[in-house]
C-alpha cells in the first residue's frame, strides 16, 4: 500500500495508474476509520485501484470546535486500510482545501438547504468543494459514498451528474453495529453510557416507521419521540419524513420517503435515516 502526502507525486502516481489503463476507485473520507469505511472500501469494482483519502475537511464544518476535536487516528486508519487492500492513502497536510478556498458564489441545489443544511451553515458547501477538488485531481471512474449521509450522498450524485459524466458513484448501505447503531468515526468520542443510550435513535426510527405505516400522523409521533430523546439526554435537531429523491417533505403517500434524524449526545452530533 503506497501512502502520499503531496499533491504534485499523487496527480503523477494516478497519471501513471491511468496510462496502464488502470481504473480508479476513489474512497473519501475523514478518517477514523471503522467497518462502515471497510464496506465502502469493499464495495469497489474488482480490479480497481482503491484510493482511499483521509482528510478532515474544515470547510466543511460550521462549528471550530467540532473540527479541533474531531476524532484522529492515524495509526488505526493505515491498519484498516492495509486489512482491506487499499492501494493507495492519500493524505494531504490540513491547509490543502484551506489553500485551495476561494469565495465564487456557488449555486447548490435546493435539497442541501433543508435539514443538515439548514442547521449547519456551509456545510454542504465545504462538502462540494472537496468533492469536486478530489474528482478533479483523482478523475475516478468509481467513487463510493454511504447512505448513512443521505443528504450529502444526494450532493454527490448531483455533482457527478453535472460535472463528472463517467463516474459511477456507488452507493452504499448503512453499517450498523450489533445493536442497530449507524457507525460513525464521532461514536469513538462518547462514553459507554452514551452509546448505549444511542442506541434509541434508531429504535425511535423504526417506531416511527412502523407508527405512520399503522396510520398514525407523523407530526404526532414525531412529537412523542422528540419527548422520549429529550428525557434521554439526546437532543433533537431535526427529524423529518421526507422523499428519497428531492428531499421535499412527504406530503399524500409514503412511497420512495424515509425519515431522517439529527441529534446530539454529550454535545457530539449523529445522524442516521431509515426508509419507509
Ligand atoms: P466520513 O464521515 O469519514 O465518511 C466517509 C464516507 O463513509 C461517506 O461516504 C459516509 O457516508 C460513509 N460512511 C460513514 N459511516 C458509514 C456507515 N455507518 N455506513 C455506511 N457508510 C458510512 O462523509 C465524509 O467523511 C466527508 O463529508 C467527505 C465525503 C469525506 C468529504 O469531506
Amino acid at each position: 500500500m503506497k501512502i502520499i502526502k503531496s499533491v504534485s507525486e499523487v496527480v503523477s502516481y494516478i497519471t501513471e495508474q491511468q496510462v496502464g489503463q488502470k481504473k480508479i476507485c476513489l474512497i473519501p473520507t475523514m478518517g477514523n476509520l471503522h467497518d462502515g469505511h471497510s464496506e465502502l472500501i469493499n464495495s469497489s469494482p474488482i480490479n480497481s485501484l482503491r484510493v482511499v483519502t483521509i482528510y478532515i475537511n474544515q470547510l466543511q464544518f460550521d462549528d471550530p470546535n467540532d473540527y479541533i476535536n474531531y476524532p484522529k487516528n492515524t495509526e488505526s486508519d493505515l491498519e484498516l486500510c492495509i486489512k482491506n487492500n487499499v492501494d493507495l492513502i492519500f493524505m494531504p497536510d490540513e491547509n490543502f482545501m484551506t489553500d485551495l478556498s476561494d469565495n465564487r458564489i456557488i449555486d447548490l441545489p435546493k435539497f442541501t438547504k433543508y435539514m443538515c443544511g439548514a442547521t449547519r451553515k456551509g456545510h454542504f458547501l465545504g462538502v462540494y468543494k472537496i468533492v469536486r477538488v478530489l474528482f478533479d485531481m483523482f478523475n475516478p471512474h468509481y467513487a463510493c459514498f454511504g447512505k448513512k449521509d443521505y443528504q450529502q450522498l444526494l450532493l454527490i450524485r448531483y455533482i457527478a451528474k453535472t460535472y463528472f459524466k463517467n463516474l459511477k458513484i456507488v452507493e452504499v448501505d448503512i453499517i450498523r453495529n450489533r445493536n442497530n447503531l449507524a457507525l460513525s468515526s464521532r461514536l469513538s468520542r462518547l462514553t459507554e453510557q452514551s452509546l448505549k443510550d444511542a442506541e434509541l435513535i434508531y429504535k425511535t426510527l423504526t417506531k416511527i416507521k412502523n407508527s405512520i405505516l399503522d396510520g398514525e400522523k407523523f407530526s404526532t409521533i414525531k412529537k412523542k419521540s422528540i419527548e422520549e430523546l429529550n428525557y434521554n439526554d439526546i437532543h433533537v435537531d431535526y427529524i423529518e419524513l421526507r422523499l428519497l429523491d428531492t428531499l421535499e417533505e412527504c406530503k399524500n403517500s409514503l412511497s420512495r420517503c424515509g425519515i431522517f434524524i439529527a441529534c446530539y449526545i454529550n454535545g457530539i452530533r449523529l445522524i442516521d435515516n431509515i426508509e419507509i
